[in-house]
Order: C-alpha cells, then sequence, then structure tokens
C-alpha cells in the first residue's frame, strides 16, 4: 500500500527507523565482512494491480507490491541491499539495478546474467549499496518497464552533508492509460523520419504487432505516479535550499524541464557529484538522473514543468508551492531563447583524480547507431541483437567506446556495470564527467571511457526501451587472462 505520508515525513521515518532499531547510520570500512554490516531488506511482489494516476481512467498495470511507481528503496552507502523478488505475474521478470555496479550475477538482465524468476518462483537480490547516489530499478524484460515495473532506489551517503533543508524524489514517467501499459491495445507514434516528411497522423495498430514494437502514443506524463494537477506539490519553505533527485524512468520520452522563477543547480549527474553548475533548462533522457537544487527565495505557487516537444510531454508538470503562501494557479516557465541550457560538455567532476592518463585506451570500439527510417529494426554497426558482436575487454583494461548517432532520434545509450568517463576533449582527462547512461544525439559523435574492473558479462544498450527491444543493443564481455 501507498503510504499516505508525506515525502519528508517518508523521509523521516526511514531514517527514523535505522537510528531506533540502534543500526549503524555510518559507513563500515570495505574489509569487513558482510555479516557484519546492516541488511536492508525488501520484499517485492510482482504482480498486476488496478492502478490510477489521479486523473483519467483506471487500468492494470504491472506492478511492484501494488503501487505505481514501485516502493522507494532509501538505504545508506555501505549497506546491504536484499530484495526479495517474487513473481506474481504470467511471464517471468528480474530486477535491474539501473546504474548501481553490481556483481554480475545481480544485475537482472535476462539471458545475460540470470534466467528470468518465472511465475511463482522467488529470487534474492542481494548486493552492497555503494557508491552513493540516485538509481533506478527496473524489471530487464521485454517491454515490463513500460508497463509499470520500476522505482526509485536511493543511497545516502555514508556521511551526510546536509547541505539542504528538503529533499524530493521525482521519478518521470510515461505512461499509456490502458490496460497492461504502453504495451497492450495502444497507438503507436510513427517513427520519427515519418514525421519530418510531414507524416504527423497517428496510426492505430491492430492486434498483436509481428517483429519489434513502435513506440505508442503515451497519454499520461506522471510524476511519482501522478499527472498533473494531481502531482503532490513540493512544499517548501522561503530560504530553503531544495534538494530534487530527478530520475527518468520513462520509456521512451526525454523532457526538457525548466522550473518557473527559480534557478536548478545541477550538483550530480548519473549520482556522481560535479562541479555545481548553474541552468534554467535541465534536459533528462530515459535512465538518466540528476540531482539539483535551488534556493526557495521567490514565494509564490511556481511549475516545474517539461517543454512540449511534439508528443505531450509538456503535460509533465510539478508544483512548487511556498508555505504560508496563498495557493493559486501555479506560474509554468517559459521557455524562451536565451535561457541557459547546460550540456555534457559545461560539468567536470567534483573530485579529479590525481593521476591524468595520458596514454590511449587499450580498445576503441566504434559504435554506430541507425535504424528506424524504413526499417522496425535499431541497429548497433547494422547488427540487431542478440545477433551483435560482442565487446571483448579484459580486467584492468581502459576500453573506449566512439558512438555515432547516424540516425534521426537521440539515443540514450547506458552500459551495465561500470560508470564511464564522458570524453570532453576541452578538459583534462582527470576532470571527465562519470556516468552510466548518456544521450547521443542525431548525427553527434561522442566517445567515452571505462575501467574494465567488474568482470561478467555486460548489457549495453539505448535506453529507449524500443529501440533496445528492435536491436540496439549488445554485450561487453569480459575474456579470462
Ligand atoms: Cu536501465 Cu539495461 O537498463
Ligand atoms: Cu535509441
Amino acid at each position: 500500500m501507498k503510504p499516505k505520508i508525506s515525502r519528508r515525513t517518508f523521509l523521516k521515518t526511514t531514517l527514523g527507523t535505522i537510528l531506533a532499531t540502534g543500526l549503524p547510520v555510518f559507513s563500515l570500512p570495505h574489509a569487513l565482512s558482510k555479516q557484519k554490516r546492516t541488511v536492508r531488506e525488501f520484499r517485492f511482489s510482482a504482480s498486476k494491480a488496478r492502478v490510477n494516476l489521479g486523473i483519467g481512467p483506471d487500468f492494470v498495470a504491472w506492478t511492484y507490491n501494488g503501487e505505481i511507481p514501485g516502493p522507494e528503496v532509501r538505504v545508506r552507502e555501505g549497506e546491504i541491499i536484499r530484495v526479495v523478488l517474487k513473481n506474481y505475474l504470467p511471464e517471468g521478470t528480474t530486477i535491474h539495478w539501473h546504474g548501481v555496479p553490481v556483481p554480475v550475477a545481480m544485475d537482472g538482465v535476462p539471458e545475460v546474467t540470470q534466467k528470468a524468476v518465472m511465475p511463482g518462483q522467488t529470487f534474492v537480490y542481494e548486493f552492497e549499496a555503494r557508491p552513493a547516489g540516485s538509481y533506478i530499478y527496473h524489471s530487464h524484460v521485454n517491454y515490463q518497464l513500460d508497463q509499470g515495473l520500476y522505482g526509485a532506489l536511493i543511497i545516502e551517503p555514508a556521511h551526510q552533508q546536509d547541505r539542504y533543508d528538503r529533499e524530493y524524489t521525482l521519478l518521470l514517467e510515461d505512461w499509456v492509460m490502458r490496460d497492461g501499459g504502453g504495451v497492450a491495445n495502444t497507438r503507436r507514434r510513427p517513427p520519427m523520419g515519418m514525421m519530418m516528411h510531414g507524416m504527423r497522423r497517428r496510426r492505430r495498430s491492430s492486434g498483436p504487432s509481428r517483429g519489434p514494437l513502435l513506440e505508442p502514443v503515451y497519454d499520461g506524463y506522471a510524476v511519482n505516479g501522478r499527472v498533473y494537477p494531481e502531482v503532490k506539490p513540493l512544499m517548501v519553505g522561503k530560504g530553503d535550499r531544495v534538494k530534487l533527485r530527478i530520475l527518468n524512468a520513462s520509456s521512451a520520452t526525454i523532457y526538457d524541464l525548466c522550473l518557473a522563477g527559480h534557478t536548478l543547480t545541477i550538483t550530480h549527474v548519473d549520482g556522481n557529484p560535479i562541479q555545481p553548475v548553474e541552468t534554467d533548462v535541465l534536459r533528462i533522457g530515459m535512465g538518466e538522473r540528476y540531482d539539483v537544487e535551488f534556493v526557495a527565495n521567490n514565494p509564490g505557487t511556481w511549475l516545474l514543468a517539461a517543454r512540449e516537444r511534439g508528443f505531450g510531454e509538456g503535460a509533465l508538470r510539478i508544483p512548487i508551492q511556498y508555505r504560508g503562501v496563498r495557493r493559486k494557479e501555479p506560474v509554468p516557465p517559459i521557455f524562451h531563447r536565451g535561457l541557459r541550457f547546460a550540456t555534457y560538455w559545461d560539468f567536470q567532476t567534483l573530485h579529479p583524480s590525481d593521476k591524468s592518463v595520458s596514454e590511449p585506451a587499450h580498445r576503441f570500439y566504434p559504435q554506430t547507431l541507425s535504424g528506424g527510417m524504413h526499417s522496425p529494426f535499431w541497429t548497433i554497426n547494422g547488427q540487431v541483437y542478440p545477433n551483435a558482436e560482442r565487446l571483448v575487454v579484459r580486467e584492468g583494461e581502459r576500453v573506449r567506446i566512439g558512438y555515432l548517432n547516424h540516425s534521426m532520434m537521440p539515443h540514450p545509450m547506458h552500459l551495465h556495470g561500470h560508470f564511464f568517463k564522458v570524453v570532453n576533449p576541452s578538459l583534462s582527462p582527470e576532470r571527465w564527467i562519470l556516468k552510466d547512461t548518456i544521450i547521443v544525439n542525431p548525427m553527434q559523435r561522442i566517445e567515452i571511457e571505462f575501467l574494465a574492473d567488474n568482470p561478467g558479462n555486460w548489457f549495453h544498450h539505448c535506453h529507449n526501451l524500443y529501440h533496445m527491444e528492435a536491436g540496439m543493443a549488445n554485450v561487453v564481455v569480459y575474456q579470462p587472462e
């Protein structure tokens, strides 16, 4: 059941529980055995449930514990997360801990790291919560992510810095408000190429399609399971420093967000601290997470809202309400030219490593992203997963991947099991930011580099669920010495 308490109360309660039970709120040295660590156990039942986004019809979604989104998992760095997953769904399922460099057996990718947990079965995920940051968990089977199987995973730092007065988690979701979520009985977006040629008409699909699905036309852009105006306002007090953890759990929607009346300061990208950067517009792709802060210095009722980019995502709106200020129609942001729009190239890591790497990487894998125009498939180097070349690495190597997006759509590329550095030629390497998901825009080239320090087979794919399922994926494999 969804607790009928505010986020703030919930936060307090969670922390209160830790304190009240006398569990350590500091992290233990890495070398200590698991038995000495605090184990935080969560029970997840994956099942269908009737849900409602606050407006619109009731419909049947696929859920954890009957809730959308799934329960927020909030732990402290160094604790052990144990999630007991029981599958009451009609098909196999898994949980992937998006962004967390877990041991490979816990990574939750069917056929790559584990067998899907079949109906009636139970599987126990257990791993160390590290490093601190904002993450998403989600099913990695078929289209289950778009049917509701996801939630927020927050790992708080072992030593709380407490630079802010309030904190909110905002999980961004795109929904089709029909039984089965995005994949059943829905209309499909025409491919971008067709749109570009003036075919904006939306077609109705008939019956189960053969081959990969096109993206649905979403009719609900929700925040924490609610659609505006039913989104719970973020309450702030004048003078508060407010932290927002913005997590994009959508299957196929990139948002440009802007907060009316305030400036956002980006402090973390995909959980990793950066030198704070001020921006008016924040672009967030599927699978990306941004921690931002703002100072509540402009009393009133405001909207944090998405720019309309053609599919209705402008409906994503979150009210900000000052305490003690009479509630009125919230003021929306105006997306005029001249707004500051921070990009990856404006960011540098908060903790530059001291040794700068000058030698070239041990491996280079060019990855041309393509497809979509006249084909139902999305490809890497012309290949459709699972018929895709594997990226072979050895432990200890530095591996560089060079993306070239040769298509008309942006692709948020995600690597499992590792953070990668985003190669930024105008910065020295020790200042490059760490991420695990990166948007590659049409016709753009981006290079990333990671240290092969987590042996296993790791999925690497576009985080547009419909592109991933249509082939835009491959696997990084570690070769034994
Ligand atoms: Cu959110 Cu394969 O990942
Ligand atoms: Cu894609």
